[in-house]
């Protein structure tokens, strides 16, 4: 069988498009540490509000700039629904919910993940600028997904 020129270098141009896109995965996952989203832990839905740290939701002051928001994500709210820290602050948001599937999407940042329920979602954001930075909830969850939202104010 007798290939066409042009059909052979089309062939060989796919051929190398997909080694390339491959090692480009490759690279990413091995070298730079590009990896989806892992629940950082395990949690009962059905006892979020009785199990630490959800217990006592709300900011935490972890010293030297670094905070630890526990949030709970429910229909339809967050809880709190705002946070305050200052500038060059690096926040950890923690965050569960004891119903359905919300979403974490913190506007301007590339903080962003599912809250599902049995697990623990974890995101880091640093804010180095003073202002208010909306984070809503991403993944349709019912009536009220869009009143699901709330904002770090950074002063
Ligand atoms: Cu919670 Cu949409």
């Amino acid at each position: 069988m007798r290939v066409e020129a042009y059909e052979r270098i089309f062939m060989i141009l796919a051929g190398l498009m997909l080694a390339l896109g491959i090692v480009g995965i490759a690279i990413g996952a091995l070298v730079a540490g590009v990896h989806v989203p892992s629940p950082a832990g395990r949690i009962d839905p059905r006892a979020v509000a009785a199990t630490p740290p959800f217990d006592r939701p709300g900011l935490r002051d972890l010293g030297n700039g670094q905070y630890e928001a526990v949030l709970i994500a429910r229909a339809w709210q967050f809880e709190p629904n705002q946070i305050e820290v200052p500038a060059g602050s690096t926040v950890t948001f923690t965050i569960a919910t004891p119903d359905v599937i919300h979403g974490f999407f913190l506007t301007g940042t590339n903080a962003n993940v599912m809250v599902i329920p049995g697990q623990i979602s974890r995101v880091t954001a640093r804010f180095d600028t003073p202002g208010e930075y909306v984070w809503v909830c991403h993944e349709y969850c019912g009536f009220g997904h869009h009143l699901m939202y709330g904002k770090v104010v950074v002063r």
